[in-house]
């Protein structure tokens, strides 16, 4: 019997969300605690069976249309569209939360079906498979996800779709907790695309200023400035609420994480809910970084290493 198996972790951005959508680089780091895991198994009929969805091909379509079409086109490469199967997901991911769950599902996928079929993809294959998926739920999907969802170490994504590992001189902690309420990608990519359709210039100068932070924050990250990289990582934030996509309870969350000693913080992923990164220097300080957070009603909070 074949037997394949995948997997993939959540992520945050550290810097750079949206502007990434529009060519400018991104850093983005693992949150290696949270993982989705696939398993996939000959069976006379297919059935997907997760913690949110047990269902056929079709009943996938109908709810999860971008992964209905990642598996159809996977199928499709391997010479095997009528293949059926039966495939499980495990998922400690909080999904709608910035933490770039539905990336996870699409390269634990993947991953899964190219080792059903023994096959050895490059991360550059396992990359465009699941931005078919990806592409389908934002809307447009810069990629910066899917590399990051892939990857051990933070990354540092570029305008042309690649990803450089960052290697830190220091130890950093960060604290991403969960506001609680959904944060909608797709809403939210789109929001800001009306609002730089609408003032190109200005969203335009927002986003340059983003990549400039992006492109900074590497130099501060790489040789372990801790105080600026939080510094941009504030400043970051400042220009997320001017595009649009920040909330007053995500505010109030990121300056709890200042007054409990975080060097910097901000929303991660796409806003309009979803979750905050906050960074500490040493786990102690992150350790009451989090239970402030968890006092003023964050749903779920991780400490994690960058
Ligand atoms: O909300 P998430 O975890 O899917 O992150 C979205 C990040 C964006 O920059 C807003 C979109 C993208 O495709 O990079």
């Amino acid at each position: 019997m074949n037997f394949g198996f995948g997997q993939a972790h959540a992520k945050a951005h550290l810097l750079g969300e949206h502007s990434v959508v529009y060519g400018y680089p991104a850093i983005i780091t693992p949150l290696l605690s949270l993982n989705n895991k696939a398993e996939i198994t000959d069976s006379d009929k297919t059935i997907i069976e997760s913690d949110n969805f047990s269902g056929t091909m079709y009943q996938l379509n109908y709810r999860f249309s971008g992964l209905y079409s990642l598996l159809t086109e996977l199928l499709n490469f391997f010479g095997k569209p009528d293949l059926t199967f039966r495939m499980n997901i495990k998922s400690n991911v909080p999904s709608k939360k910035g933490l770039g769950s539905s990336a996870a599902y699409a390269v634990a996928i993947t991953k899964a079906v190219f080792d059903y079929f023994d096959y050895k993809g490059s991360d550059q294959e396992i990359f465009k498979f699941s931005q078919i998926a990806e592409n389908k739920n934002h809307g447009k999907s810069s990629g910066g996800d899917t590399f990051a969802v892939m990857a051990e170490r933070p990354i540092f994504f570029d305008s042309d779709k690649d990803a450089t590992i960052l290697r830190l001189d220091a130890k950093a902690y960060i604290v991403v907790a969960d506001s609680g309420t959904a944060g909608l990608t797709s809403q939210a990519v789109k929001l800001v695309a009306d609002n730089y359709a609408k003032d190109r210039k200005k969203y335009g100068d927002y986003f340059r200023e983003m990549g400039q932070i992006a492109e900074q924050g590497r130099k501060e990250l790489i040789a372990g400035d801790l105080e600026d990289f939080g510094g941009l990582m504030s400043e970051n934030q400042r220009l997320l609420a001017q595009i649009g996509v920040s909330t007053p309870y995500l505010e109030r969350l990121n300056k709890i994480a200042i007054q409990s000693g975080a060097l910097g913080a901000k929303l991660t992923g796409g806003g309009l809910g979803g979750s905050i990164v906050a960074l500490s220097k040493t786990l102690p300080q992150a350790k009451i970084i989090e239970q402030e957070l968890k006092k003023s009603g964050a749903a779920g909070t991780w400490i994690s290493r960058i």
